[in-house]
């Protein structure tokens, strides 16, 4: 594995953003001082980046490493679009998710927990040294949007991540289904044509492991101790899991295949795959393949329900999406078309979904008890 390079000058524009950095962290309730010793380094790993361009129209070029070596500004656009994008969800889900570490289950979780939220921070960091690094006023000014946009306002650009997440088993849900799509887009731009943003891919990948980890293992564990009902569980996966596709993207969409055909972005396994893309569907194609790891991950955690308790499952695609061929949509969480008016339907979603009832049971009943397999903290205390 190659070395990964950490840099240690910034950037004056960069300075400047770090200190709207300091600002943002207070802000939104995360104490500096939580950090410890952790570091937010900027680290590029050139060696898995790629020398040539790996798909699209030009294929075989160098990669680009500098903005005035992208051939057209709209392809800058594009670039600066996703860059911007990524570093969004990063910041948002710290905003999301920081309120928890006050009521974790054990130290072990509160630790995972902050360890997560020091990545993502790092992430968001990164994404936004690239942007005042390489895209001048354009990328400044995109950076300090990454700070400006807030979840707890609900204005980040992704609707999954202005979601409230109240408790610790939308937690564990949002680092299962959330960061593992988050591995996804990652992925995606790990072969990118703008070297800078590929070479940042690498490291953000080996971090975004242990947070889908964490979600597995605490999803696992959760089972494994019995307390909540797997039917209470399985009204949280429902509710997710569409969440998590729906964040691929539109079914036919122009822009995945405009991303392609700049190489900027590729399919989740582009260096494995030796077919063609077929470019009209790549997003529905990247889907499906987060889709059948999901199926095989949740065969994994209910295999540990104690006896009596239903199986688990991954709900249908075509369940409650909100993009997509299916959005808007009645249809089961089986996947068959539901025979029904729609007001009958929306009986049909409060029985499948959590409701007030849910949430006021799951917290003030089952989380006041052993409802999570006890993990011991084997770390720095
Ligand atoms: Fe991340
Ligand atoms: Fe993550």
């Amino acid at each position: 594995m190659a070395d990964t390079e950490i840099v240690e000058k910034y950037t004056p524009n960069f300075e400047a953003w770090v200190q709207d950095f300091t600002e943002w962290q207070t802000r939104i309730g995360f104490d500096p001082s939580w950090l410890g010793d952790y570091r937010f380094d900027i680290k590029f790993d050139w060696d898995t980046a790629g020398e040539k361009i790996e798909f699209g129209d030009f294929e075989g070029m160098p990669k680009w490493e500098r903005r005035m070596q992208i051939p057209q500004q709209n392809i800058r656009d594009a670039i600066i679009s996703m860059i911007s994008v990524q570093g969004d969800t990063e910041f948002a889900s710290v905003e999301q998710q920081n309120h928890l570490l006050a009521t974790a289950p054990t130290e072990y979780d509160m630790k995972s927990a902050l360890r997560i939220m020091c990545e993502e921070q790092r992430h968001g960091w990164q994404m936004a040294y690239v942007l005042c690094t390489y895209f001048g006023e354009q990328g400044v000014r995109e950076a300090s949007k990454l700070l400006e946009r807030n979840a707890q306002d609900g204005t980040r650009i992704l609707g999954s991540f202005n979601a409230p997440i109240d408790h610790w088993l939308d937690f564990f849900c949002f680092t299962h289904f959330i960061d593992r799509d988050g591995k996804y887009q990652l992925k995606m731009l790990s072969t990118s044509s703008f070297k800078p943003l590929a070479a940042s891919m690498g490291p953000m990948l080996k971090e975004e492991s242990f947070h889908l980890g964490t979600g597995a293992n605490g999803l696992r564990r959760i089972v494994k101790q019995g307390v909540i009902p797997c039917e209470l569980l399985q009204k949280y996966l429902n509710k997710w899991i569409s969440t998590g596709l729906d964040l691929f993207g539109t079914d036919d969409s122009t822009s995945a295949q405009w991303a392609y055909v700049y190489g900027v972005k590729g399919r989740y396994d582009e260096r494995e795959s030796d077919v063609e893309a077929d470019r009209a569907h790549l997003n529905e194609a990247s889907r499906e393949l987060y889709f059948q790891e999901l199926r095989e991950e949740m065969r994994r955690i209910s295999a540990v329900r104690k006896e009596g308790e239903p199986e688990l499952f991954i709900p249908s695609d075509k369940f409650n999406r909100g993009i997509g061929m299916y959005a808007g949509k009645n249809y089961t969480i089986t996947g068959e078309k539901f025979d029904g008016s729609d007001e009958e339907y929306q009986d049909y979603l409060v029985s499948v979904l959590p409701t007030d009832e849910d949430e006021d049971k799951l917290m003030n009943d089952y989380m006041k008890k052993e409802w999570i397999q006890y993990r011991e903290w084997k770390g720095k205390k």
